[in-house]
């Protein structure tokens, strides 16, 4: 049960939750007629407000259908007027929520005036056609149908979707330009409510504008200087003592990672990407890369609690002398408040079945990638993977489709790197020689500065060709990604 009673999130008018309330199911209030040009007004995102959660759209019979359109739209945030872009004008756009074996079919609209593209990040879907494929372009003005089949086994999990037009994700996203998606598991976690909370930070103009950034930004990987929580700036949450919460935290930052950590609550590791717990274990504090998701239980004690990045020290494009001390550190995020009578517990959480270990079969074979920047001219850093820019005409791997590989991804860089794979599943076992006892499954995985990890990759289903990148998205954009061809051949 989410917390829809309050406000819509930024963007989401009134319209939106009258939608939401009347059912809260299929397409409930994409329908409803109202112009993105009132879209926000008395929407106000000023610090301290209560936390308001994006619409959720349901598949129904499965099938979600979904119509996506991508626009600017002027909305209140933080407290000052601003043009973002937006899906459907909300920030963040709605809410999938879907099971496995389920069909979503979406149309996506550019009305911007720059090419878009959408991506399923996680979702484990074919990269080819109008699935999953990040090659596809949609002009101004034009839309594109996509189909996605989740196969019927698809972990559960939290996901989300972006763009993924190589070189404007990073600026798309920083505009506003993303949501969540959940597939859901078979059995009811019992809880009070469930919670969704995607942080992106950006940077405004005083004109009220996303701002450009500056190369050097985009070798280090911008941060905004407005940490959100669902569009809003520091919301409040209240739970009541010995409440139990689902939370679902996404990292949409486009470079910023997060330690997140609430202390004074009791904090519960479920899952964190596709990956499974099985039975919830206790977190201080959690590192999510860009990209990153994780879903948690909570349960409420008594006082004022904040939500908090703790920071994380990332690296420096250029080595320490460039600095980087201010890249990633601690923040606000949000606060939540304990007060009122406790409640009864809740029965325990069931305990699922422990996620596969590929590792106990033997690679089809193993490849070494290399995170790579360098001089690229004057002045110029270039970044990539092994020496190489993106190219989008040429094939970085060709794997055979079936196999299982063991990739090691190493980063002799200054600066930490988020290893993201689309499409094909990752089973973590090993970060700079210290191995990952329990079955841990990421698509995104962080590579510290002068180390690396060791992946086994499922390339058992879905050949076509796709890509793996950085998710710092300014690296991403400026060419630290690079393909992947599975075929039977
Ligand atoms: Cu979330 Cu290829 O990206
Ligand atoms: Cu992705
Ligand atoms: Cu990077």
């Amino acid at each position: 049960m989410t917390q829809l009673s309050r406000r819509g999130a930024l963007g989401l008018g009134a319209a939106g939750i009258a939608g939401i309330a009347a059912g809260g199911v299929g397409l409930a209030w994409t329908g409803l007629p109202w112009a993105p040009s009132t879209v926000g007004v008395g929407a106000g995102s000023v610090a301290g407000e209560s936390l308001a959660e994006p619409g959720v759209l349901r598949s129904e019979n499965g099938l979600l259908q979904a119509d996506l359109v991508a626009e600017r739209v002027r909305v209140t945030l933080a407290g000052t007027q601003a043009h973002m872009l937006a899906y459907n004008g909300s920030v963040p756009g709605a809410t999938w929520r879907v099971r496995p074996g389920d069909r979503l079919k979406v149309r996506l609209v550019n009305r911007l005036t720059s090419p878009t593209n959408l991506h399923t990040h996680g979702l484990e879907v074919s990269p080819a056609g109008n699935s999953d494929n990040p090659f596809v372009s949609v002009a101004p003005g034009d839309s594109f149908d996509y189909q996605f089949d989740l196969p019927s086994d698809h972990p559960s999990g939290v996901f989300w979707y972006h763009p993924h037009l190589h070189g404007t994700v990073a600026d798309q996203l920083f505009g506003g330009l993303y949501g969540a998606l959940l597939i859901e598991d078979s059995f009811e976690v019992p809880v009070t409510r469930e919670r969704l909370l995607i942080v992106s930070d950006t940077t405004l103009t005083p004109a009220g504008e996303p701002a450009s950034v500056t190369p050097r930004e985009v070798m280090m990987g911008r941060e905004g200087s407005l940490l959100l929580v669902n569009g809003q700036l520091q919301p409040r949450l209240a739970a009541r003592p010995g409440e139990r919460e689902r939370w679902r935290v996404i990292n949409a930052c486009t470079s910023r990672f997060l330690r997140f950590a609430v202390p004074g609550q009791q904090v519960q590791l479920l899952g964190m990407d596709s990956g499974h717990s099985p039975s919830p274990v206790g977190v201080e504090d959690l590192l999510l890369a860009p990209g990153n998701r994780a879903d948690l239980l909570v349960t409420a004690q008594a006082g004022t609690s904040e939500l908090r990045t703790l920071g994380h020290d990332r690296g420096s494009a250029m080595g320490p002398m460039m600095g980087g001390g201010n890249l990633s550190g601690p923040a606000l995020l949000a606060t939540l408040t304990v007060a009122g009578d406790s409640v009864s517990a809740l029965s325990p959480v069931e305990r699922r079945t422990p996620d596969r270990d590929l590792r106990t079969r033997v690679p089809n074979r193993r490849r070494m990638i290399s995170f790579t920047m360098g001089m690229g001219g004057p002045m110029m850093m270039s970044v990539g993977f092994d020496g190489r820019e993106f190219d989008m005409h040429r094939i970085d791997q060709s794997v055979a489709a079936g196999a299982l590989e063991e990739w090691t991804v190493t980063n002799p860089t200054q600066m930490d790197h988020p290893f993201h794979l689309h499409v094909w599943p990752m089973q973590l076992v090993e970060v700079s020689g210290v191995a990952v006892q329990t079955p841990t499954w990421r698509d995104v995985v962080n590579v510290p500065a002068g180390g690396y990890v060791r992946l086994l990759v499922d390339f058992s289903r879905h050949p076509g060709r796709s890509v793996y990148h950085c998710h710092i998205l300014d690296h991403e954009d400026a060419g630290m990604m690079a393909t992947v061809e599975v075929s039977n051949s």
